[in-house]
């Protein structure tokens, strides 16, 4: 608890300053910080927050100009206001471009790559012509040259500037007028309206709300980079999601050089679209053929391996889902999940167990999704069932089979949407025989030299894959 200890020196009322810490939770405003809010008894839940200038004694409230009411239809969409940045893949995060004003979180784990994919968007959006200030808090300009050296892009035209004052570069942001800015990180970012430490929830709001006025008052694109904690969630918790128009997440295994940039929220576009970047040694490259990449890897003829079609967004991509059972010798086996939901699989495994005879309450389940792809879709289970039960009865699957489907309480197969999308991109990957849902197999026997396989439930599954 650093940040406590020095907020606890501070005088009980700081004039100066005028902040108050804020319970989240219940609004009540104390003048100091406190564990627990006397309001309604919650835990760590003051937030320090500027308080507005008082009224001079006699002045009138205010009443602001008021807006006038127009017509629906009378309001220009601003659809040209969009453009590229430059990079495909980011694009098609952000929903197809880069909207003027509009203010972009990007979060993920220290190293994952933030700076780069910031530092990368800023070269090519320069390269258009167009204005972009990258503001440095963690870094000194001479480490984001090296940076932008090691990018091929120093000769871009990228402003930089070193602040960690947030009053200061929203008047370098006025002073230089670019179209689009790059805060790194926000969690440097200061106020001089709170007397906490950078870094404290506090700051980080009232650094990012003061950022956002002037960026959406000046038609400035932002792009804030932040730090996600080890909770997973962003330092300065869900605070900025609301105050942002978009959140995007980088995600990856530090041990391997595919990183997955995914959309969680987006006022401009469609949320869980993904982009998928690989990292090498000049920075964030593209990656065309996602399904490929995450394939490339995937042993031949191991039992315990299956690949699933799964949506991302709009695009149907490839993964191998790897299952491994081995006899425990603990009185509670172990089940761990890499990239699905652990309620999920202690749902599926209990399937098995119960429908199909499968014995696995002797047995450590270990799941994992190659290429540090996490899964969401319920469509997963048909090929989390299918790895599993490879790896138990110790038989491969046969190579050649895209799998699937959800998976119901009874051992039913249920169908799942985009049935045709899935299967052309299994075509599309060389593969010859696709077993999914019989629900949304209907109309699909054979696409594009690809044999599609309707099962209704486990069994059928089974018998398909060889493994009754
Ligand atoms: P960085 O963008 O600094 O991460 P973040 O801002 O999210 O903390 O990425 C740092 C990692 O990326 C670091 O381990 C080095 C690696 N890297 C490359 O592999 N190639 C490159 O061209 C660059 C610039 C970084
Ligand atoms: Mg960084």
């Amino acid at each position: 608890m650093g940040s406590s200890l020095s907020t606890w020196r501070q005088p009980l009322v700081d004039k100066a300053r005028r902040s108050a810490f804020v319970c989240q939770q219940c609004a009540h405003a104390a003048p100091r910080w406190l564990g627990q809010c006397p309001g309604c008894g919650a835990w760590n839940s003051l937030v320090e927050e500027a308080l507005a200038a008082p009224r001079p004694r006699g002045a009138r409230a205010a009443t602001a100009p008021g807006a006038t009411p127009q017509p629906l239809a009378a309001v220009s969409a601003g659809q040209a206001l969009r453009r590229t940045t430059g990079l495909g893949e980011l694009d098609r995060v952000l929903g197809g471009g880069l909207v003027a004003g509009s203010v972009v979180l990007v979060g993920g784990d220290p190293g994952i790559g933030k700076s780069t994919l910031a530092l990368q968007a800023c070269g090519a959006l320069a390269r258009q012509g167009v204005p972009v200030l990258y503001v440095a808090g963690e870094e000194s300009p001479e480490q984001v040259r090296l940076r932008a050296d090691r990018l091929g892009m120093a000769e871009a035209g990228v402003l930089v500037v070193a602040e960690t004052a947030a009053e200061a570069v929203a008047d370098a942001i006025e002073a230089v007028r670019p179209a689009a800015v790059v805060i790194d990180s926000i969690q440097t970012l200061h106020t001089a309206a709170l007397g906490s430490a950078p870094g404290s929830v506090g700051q980080v709001r009232e650094s990012a709300a003061l950022l956002v006025a002037r960026a959406k008052a000046s038609r400035v694109a932002c792009f804030l980079v932040g730090h996600v904690t080890k909770e997973g969630t962003l330092a300065g918790p869900r605070v900025l999601e609301h105050l942002v128009d978009t959140v995007l997440y980088f995600e990856g295994d530090a041990g391997h050089a595919l990183r997955i940039l995914r959309a969680v929220k987006n006022r401009f576009g469609s949320t869980n679209e993904v982009a998928v970047f690989e990292m090498g040694e000049r920075g964030l490259a593209e990656v065309p053929n996602p399904s490929a990449a995450f394939l490339a890897e995937r042993p031949r003829g191991a039992a315990g391996s299956a690949v699933l079609a799964t949506l991302e967004g709009s695009r149907p991509v490839l993964v191998e889902i790897q299952a491994l059972v081995s006899r425990s010798t603990l009185a509670m086996p172990r089940r761990t999940a890499i990239g699905l939901d652990g309620g999920r699989v202690a749902l599926l495994l209990a399937v098995l167990e119960k429908r199909m005879r499968l014995v696995l309450h002797d047995q450590d389940v270990f799941l994992n999704v190659a290429g540090g792809l996490r899964v969401e879709e319920p469509a997963a289970d048909l090929a989390v069932v299918a790895a599993v039960a490879s790896s138990a009865r110790g038989r491969p699957l046969p190579a050649d089979v895209v799998v699937w489907g959800e998976v119901g309480l009874t051992g039913e197969v249920r169908a799942v949407g985009r049935a045709d999308a899935r299967l052309r991109e299994a075509a599309r990957q060389g593969f010859r025989r696709c077993i999914l849902p019989a629900g949304s197999a209907s109309g699909l026997d054979v696409a594009d030299g690809v044999r599609a396989a309707g099962v209704a439930a486990l069994d059928q599954l089974f018998t398909a894959l060889g493994l009754a």
